[in-house]
């Protein structure tokens, strides 16, 4: 669909949205907002808006009076055997979802646009893209991280929203905004999961019944990993081989990795402390998902042992 810079009008609410597809217009418009007072968040997405995405927009709108979402399939955080030509995408039914939940600005950029001819620039994070996704995905990281950073320079926010669901790449965020002096407060939103407790994705639409049943092994891992460590379980190789062996249990499963860390240093741990990241990486057919957990130990519990 071409939407060079539109208007789409709400009868109910009178508010206007509009779609932008060129950078330099998007940032004329971030800077004119800013210089009238405004404060701006942004809510990157690919698109194919589902309720995780619909969440972090309305964190965004909460805590900001402009609140910018972008919808760009970024092809440099696709590998070549990866999924970027099947990604799915519905700009007509995002358009939707958007101006409901209130969006003022869609930045919409194409391929060409974002990385025109002889662009030779790219943001690299070190440390913490080597663990989890990064041994599987490697230059994934470095391609959200270049686009992450060509977004906020495009789009100006104060604040922008990220999810939970993928804790890494908010982490990887977190980190380039510290190292590049960005002056952005980036926010983290809880995975927002369907009733069956599968977190909602763009990619679930690949799924089968049948395989759909076998996603909600992700979540039931995490809640036996929970159970584990509240049942006084410390050994992460131990927890490891349960969760494994529980999702191995279901048809069509296949492990990217199952992985107990530290949630600052994504360094994967022998024994759990206070707080552990559990995070897993699985292939359910021909669909990678990927899920997460943070185990706390109960401060009270802390406490008595202490
Ligand atoms: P995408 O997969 O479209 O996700 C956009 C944002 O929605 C990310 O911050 C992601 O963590 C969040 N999100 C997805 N599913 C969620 C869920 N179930 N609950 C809460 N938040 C959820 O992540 C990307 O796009 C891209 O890598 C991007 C950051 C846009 C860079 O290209």
């Amino acid at each position: 669909m071409v939407v060079k810079q539109s208007s789409f009008g709400d009868v109910t609410t009178g508010v206007t949205m509009e779609v932008i597809e060129s950078p330099a217009k998007m940032q004329e418009r971030a800077e004119a907002l800013r210089l009238a007072g405004h404060t701006i968040s942004l809510v990157p997405t690919m698109g194919f808006l589902h309720e995780g995405h619909l969440e972090l927009m309305r964190v965004g709108k909460k805590h900001s009076d402009k609140l910018i979402i972008s919808i760009f399939i970024n092809p440099s955080q696709f590998a070549p055997n990866e999924d970027l030509g099947r990604y799915p995408r519905d700009t007509k039914g995002d358009l939707e979802k958007a101006r409901k939940v209130g969006v003022d600005f869609i930045f919409y950029p194409s391929v060409q646009e974002m990385y025109p001819e002889g662009y030779q620039t790219n943001v690299r994070v070190k440390g913490i893209t080597r663990h989890l996704c990064g041994i599987s995905r490697p230059g994934h990281f470095e391609g959200v991280t270049t686009v992450v950073a060509k977004l906020f320079n495009i789009t100006k926010p104060h604040m922008a929203v990220f999810g939970q669901k993928d804790f890494q790449q908010l982490t990887v965020i977190s980190q380039m905004v510290i190292d590049l002096n960005m002056d952005i407060q980036i926010v983290g939103v809880p995975t927002v999961r369907d009733p069956d407790g599968l977190a909602t994705s763009s990619r679930n639409k690949f799924l089968s019944r049948e395989e759909r049943i076998s996603a909600r092994s992700l979540k039931k891992s995490l809640d036996l990993a929970d159970e584990m460590f509240r049942n006084g379980d410390r050994d992460a190789r131990v927890i490891k081989k349960a969760l494994e062996s529980f999702i191995l249990r279901h048809p069509h499963t296949e492990i990217d990795y199952v992985t107990l860390c530290d949630p600052v240093t994504l360094e994967d741990i022998q024994t759990l402390t206070d707080e552990t990241l559990v995070a897993l990486a699985v292939r359910v057919g021909t669909t990678r998902l990927i899920d997460n957990c943070v185990l706390h130990r109960d401060p009270d519990q802390i406490i008595s042992e202490n």
